[in-house]
């Protein structure tokens, strides 16, 4: 069955079930590898995009859920002011060691300076729990958010 879904401002269609996950749209279909597989089941926060501007677990989306919701992926995310501001930190303070869990984190942690511009830790972790790092940059991850938000500050 043909769906169409706004990927990035950009209506896509896919011919596929209605049962398969949106990362595997994005990934197999459309060739958009920025958004990584790692668990599978909503555990990891690897394969973090945004519908409407929330972040989402795509492995766990299935393509006939997403309906008319906007799909904001790592390879637009840059566009967005708070994803700008996130990633020139994450460029900043070096925040990547393998980078396998970075694009999910760049999309938790850009949702959150969307709709926090000035997160304290408390609302870090609470955003951030969610995606987990084999290589353990969190401490980075948390600065990095911190120095966006001073940005935030400085044009305020
Ligand atoms: S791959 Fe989706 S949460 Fe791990
Ligand atoms: S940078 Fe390697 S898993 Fe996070």
């Amino acid at each position: 069955m043909a769906f169409t879904i706004k990927i990035n401002g950009v209506d896509r269609t896919a011919d596929v079930d209605g049962d398969t996950p949106l990362l595997w749209v994005l990934r197999d279909v459309f060739g958009m590898t920025g958004t990584k597989f790692g668990c599978g089941k909503a555990l990891c926060g690897a394969c973090t995009i945004h519908l409407d501007g929330t972040p989402t677990r795509s492995c766990i989306t299935t393509i006939d859920s997403v309906g008319s919701a906007a799909v904001t992926t790592i390879e637009a995310i840059g566009q967005t002011p708070a994803g700008q501001k996130i990633q020139k930190a994450w460029r900043d303070l070096d925040v990547v060691q393998c980078g396998y869990c970075q694009s999910g984190q760049i999309m938790s942690a850009s949702a959150l300076l969307a709709s926090n511009p000035h997160p304290g830790d408390a609302d870090i972790d609470d955003a951030m729990s969610g995606n987990i790092c084999r290589c353990g940059t969190y401490v980075r991850i948390r600065e990095a958010i911190k120095q966006a938000a001073q940005s935030n500050g400085r044009e305020g």
